[in-house]
């Protein structure tokens, strides 16, 4: 894919970013997935691994205290502002990993902590302008999720957790993402009622149901019985995975 989709995919995503509108229920589930990981993992020495980090929010907040932070982001510019925050925090043990994370091999048995956090496992598919191919087939059994999160599962040492926030799939997170993306100069074009939202921007985000999640995770050899789904609000789930 060229590299101007994936930029004006970027654009978009630091829009809302960066923005100071949010949808009440997309900011409340932040909200809490936030205080359960810092009531769970903060001032503990974990090497953690965050999947799509962004502007680096999450590594200000758990570098300080953990022994390391890689983070991993496609956009050079998304990145940079990562590295820049966390260089001006003195956070030498918190790095950058640049490029998509499809194509990352990290080491086995590594991590403590891997998690891919704020909707950003429904950001993952092979990018394309034609939207049929994203048919539910696709999206129970999405080839990008399953190569990324088959290798960072296979990084996470025995005993690691791995945490995914998602959209479930319900009227009223699609009305809150599509509320989101317009808020951020978006244009959707994706019709009301599917799995996933598009923009004229090239963001997509899918939404997920137990079993679309579960069935994309035995894809990469994780059992059921390994994973719980924690509700955060009507909206979302935080998924919790145990190895
Ligand atoms: C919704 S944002 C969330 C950022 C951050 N985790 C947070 O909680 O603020 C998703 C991030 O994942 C990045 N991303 C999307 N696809 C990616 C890929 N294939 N490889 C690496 N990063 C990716 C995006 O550029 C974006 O910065």
């Amino acid at each position: 894919m060229n590299d101007s989709f994936r930029e004006s995919e970027a654009r978009a995503v630091l829009k809302s970013l960066e923005s100071s509108y949010c949808p009440a229920p997309i900011k409340e589930a932040r909200e809490r997935q936030d205080e359960i990981l810092i009531e769970r993992f903060s001032g503990t020495p974990y090497a953690i691994a965050d999947v799509g980090c962004g502007t680096g929010y999450h590594g200000s907040i758990f570098a300080p205290t953990c022994r390391l932070y890689h983070g991993f982001e496609i956009s050079t510019h998304i990145g940079q502002i990562a590295q820049e925050r966390w260089r001006n925090e003195g956070l030498n043990n918190a790095e950058l990993f640049l490029g998509d994370v499809a194509q990352s091999k990290t080491p086995a048995d590594f991590y403590d902590l891997v998690w891919c956090l704020y909707f950003t496992p429904g950001n993952f598919r092979e990018p394309s302008t034609n939207l049929s191919i994203y048919t539910d087939a696709y999206l129970d059994r999405n080839p990008s999720f399953i190569t990324i999160f088959s290798n960072f599962y296979r990084s996470l040492k025995p005993g690691g957790l791995m945490f995914l926030t998602i959209y479930k799939d319900v009227p009223e997170a699609e009305d809150a993402q599509i509320d989101f993306y317009e808020h951020t100069n978006q244009r959707v074009v994706t019709p009301r009622g599917g799995r996933f939202v598009a923009t004229a921007e090239n963001f997509w985000s899918a939404r997920w149901t137990e079993k679309s999640l579960l069935s994309n995770l035995k894809a990469c050899d994780i059992a059921e019985s390994d994973v719980m789904f924690h509700e955060l609000n009507h909206i979302a789930w935080l998924v919790e995975i145990s190895k």
